[in-house]
């Protein structure tokens, strides 16, 4: 199914436009084997208290929850090493863009659609992150749920999209890596695209994306 009547499209960050794995793969020699256990325990660990937090009413920011689900992380995989912990959350803060997220953004600003991310990042997280990664300057706006107090799939949070673009969700593409928040951001009435990097299942919460796209470098010709 097209995509009709798209303004703006909006970008999670984390795994979508910013590669997760890239912080410990950048400790990969000390962590060996390790590198990629960790690297999948983390950011499991890191939605879970996002998700747990949000259920419970009790709110702490995207550092906080980055650190917590990683101290969770080392202990189970037996790493106790404060400066290899230091390392690992400074990587976090400077995470890698995937290679075609400049030349797709700079393709969506020339056919003249905002652009945007929301995200669980804070914002100091999330400005270090788009500076480092040379994209702050291709975004109208970068957005942190550290407004609304509560973390995605709320429609707290895809609503404020809406209210500080001030865009209807149905002329909004909504782009995530992430199932979860793909289908969080359906159910809320975006337009979707899910980009399926990893090759899974779809999820089956009933809310299904518009397009499935296995990276970013199709979405401007798909939207605009
Ligand atoms: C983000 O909000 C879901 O962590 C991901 O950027």
């Amino acid at each position: 199914m097209p995509f009709k009547n798209i303004s703006a499209c909006v970008f999670d960050a984390y795994g979508t436009l910013l590669d997760l794995n890239s912080a410990s793969m950048r400790c990969h020699d000390e962590l060996g084997d390790k590198a990629q256990p960790l690297a999948e325990l983390w950011r499991a660990k890191q939605l879970q208290y996002t998700w747990l937090r949000s259920l419970m009413g009790k709110h702490a920011d995207f550092r906080e929850v980055t650190e917590s689900s990683l101290d969770f992380s080392m202990q189970t995989l037996g790493l106790d090493d404060a400066s290899l912990r230091a390392r690992l959350l400074e990587f976090f803060e400077v995470l890698a863009p995937y290679a075609e997220v400049k030349p797709m953004l700079e393709d969506l600003r020339k056919a003249g659609m905002k652009t945007a991310i929301l995200s669980n990042g804070s914002p100091e997280m999330l400005k270090n992150a788009t500076t480092s990664a040379g994209i702050d300057g291709l975004l109208n706006m970068v957005l942190s749920v550290e407004e609304v107090g509560v973390y995605k799939p709320s429609p707290k949070v895809y609503q404020l999209a809406v209210d500080r673009l001030s865009i209807p969700a149905e002329n909004i593409c909504f782009v995530s890596a992430n199932g979860w928040d793909a289908a969080g951001a359906s159910a809320f009435g975006f337009q979707v695209a899910w980009i399926n990097r990893a090759g899974q299942a779809g999820e089956r919460l009933g809310f299904p994306p518009k397009a499935e796209l296995k990276d970013l470098s199709g979405l401007a010709e798909l939207i605009s």
